[in-house]
């Protein structure tokens, strides 16, 4: 184990060094893949202490391993939790969260904007166990608790929302814990992970990621995370993730996110700032009608609360819709001729790579949703989703202005 005092250390050099060891075999500075399913014992006994949990140790990798608990204490740090626990995917992370905290007969409150496939989650499997979801917008918090029932046990949402952007105060939602006690409040902090937003310092009970985004960074994991008590993490651990319901995060993969990680605060320090720029460039265009960007004073008290909670970095994430009639296409068919006219950007779903992605929700991430369900949210035909990555911020306005050319 590292000497270094995390307390008082910043967020670069807990990143890279926090569930680091020391290999204590050969000094390897790089974190050891331990690819292996089983661990074996020095004797009877050991096994014995170890299962039973007397003693340390691993026995089973569907249950822990020694590469993926280094990335676990990693996030658990830079989020400021008792614990993480990873998982095979972030719908992974989150299925397991609702499956290890909720009980039939339970009810969640979810945001009224989520990613699509957690949405079907609330909206199909979830009553499919006997557990109620509703909907809110809970950037409304008078919305969130007239939603609140009494056996309501979660109030899930994510901030900024995918794709609307839309900000939710997390302190204040948490609030409502107040007068409510027995809820736990859980963000999924996918669009916002640290260095930009701490939403367990802001009241929130768990946490929840999807790694293949930011956290690795690279664009070549499926991942996810959940941080939160210890005792949370435990039921999430035993009840859901990897032991028994079976998506624990492969040792490779966790390889992967820790060497990805040590990046973190440069990359999402760059997304932001290439974001920004690319937001206000096409604020300023006669072809766009709105953009979506939490860093801009146009989106009013979604910028409000932003600039409270997410540390002056705004995520690398916009979304936008292109004006009506521009040649007398609709937004629809103009968004289309954009995608297939744009050069830097790869035409994908995923988010927060070093390569700069586009896509459309409506048929892309949110098909699955109904359509009056994400109109009603402003998911619109004519929304592109743009993933900001880490090229050069002129050569992406360069290329938006060939594209537009183009329409
Ligand atoms: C906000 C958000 N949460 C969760 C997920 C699911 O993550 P994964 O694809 O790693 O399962 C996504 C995927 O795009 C997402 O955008």
């Amino acid at each position: 184990m590292s000497n270094i005092d995390f307390d008082r250390a910043g967020f670069d050099t807990t990143a890279i060094h926090a569930g680091a060891r020391r290999d204590s075999d050969y000094g390897a500075l790089a974190t050891p893949i331990y690819q292996t399913s089983t661990f074996t014992f020095t004797s009877a006994g050991h096994a014995m202490g170890v299962f039973s949990g007397e003693l340390p140790g691993y026995d089973y990798t569907r249950a822990g391993n020694p590469t993926v608990r280094v990335f676990e204490e990693k996030i658990a740090r830079l989020e400021g939790s008792e614990d993480a626990v990873a998982a095979a995917s972030g719908m992974g992370a989150i299925s397991s969260v609702l499956l290890g905290l909720l009980r039939a007969g339970d009810h969640v409150v979810c945001g009224d904007t989520v990613y699509g496939c957690t949405d079907v989650v609330m909206r199909e499997i979830l009553p499919s166990l006997g557990v109620d979801a509703s909907f809110a917008d809970t950037a409304d918090v008078a919305a969130v608790e007239a939603a609140i029932r009494p056996n309501t046990k979660i109030i899930y949402f994510e901030t900024p929302a995918n794709p609307t952007m839309h900000v939710t105060d997390i302190a204040a939602v948490a609030a409502l814990k107040e007068r409510h006690p027995g809820i736990r409040v859980v963000v999924d902090n996918t669009f916002a992970p640290p260095p930009i937003q701490y939403p367990l310092k802001l009241g929130a009970d768990v946490v929840v990621h999807s790694i293949t985004k930011y956290i690795n960074g690279h664009g070549d994991v499926i991942g996810g995370v959940a941080a939160g008590s210890r005792e949370d993490i435990a039921e999430i651990r035993s009840r859901a993730m990897g032991k028994i319901c079976g998506a624990p995060l492969t040792p490779f993969s966790a390889y992967l996110v820790v060497r990805g990680m040590k990046t973190l605060g440069l990359r999402v320090r760059r997304h932001c700032e290439n974001a920004m720029a690319v937001a206000r460039y096409l604020e300023a265009s006669p072809y766009v009608e709105k953009v979506y960007y939490p860093g801009l004073e146009s989106m009013g008290k979604d910028h409000e609360v932003a600039k409270r909670q997410m540390n002056g970095l705004y995520t690398g994430m916009i979304s936008f819709v292109l004006k009506d009639q521009i040649h007398g296409m609709s937004a629809f068919d103009a968004a289309k001729k954009l995608m297939d006219s744009m050069k830097i950007p790869a035409i994908a779903v995923s988010l927060g790579d070093p390569d700069t992605l586009i896509q459309h929700p409506a048929s892309m991430t949110h098909v699955k949703v109904p359509r009056d369900v994400r109109e009603a949210v402003g998911i619109t035909d004519g929304m592109l989703r743009f993933s900001v990555g880490l090229e050069d911020a002129e050569d992406l306005t360069a290329d938006f202005d060939q594209a537009f050319a183009a329409l």
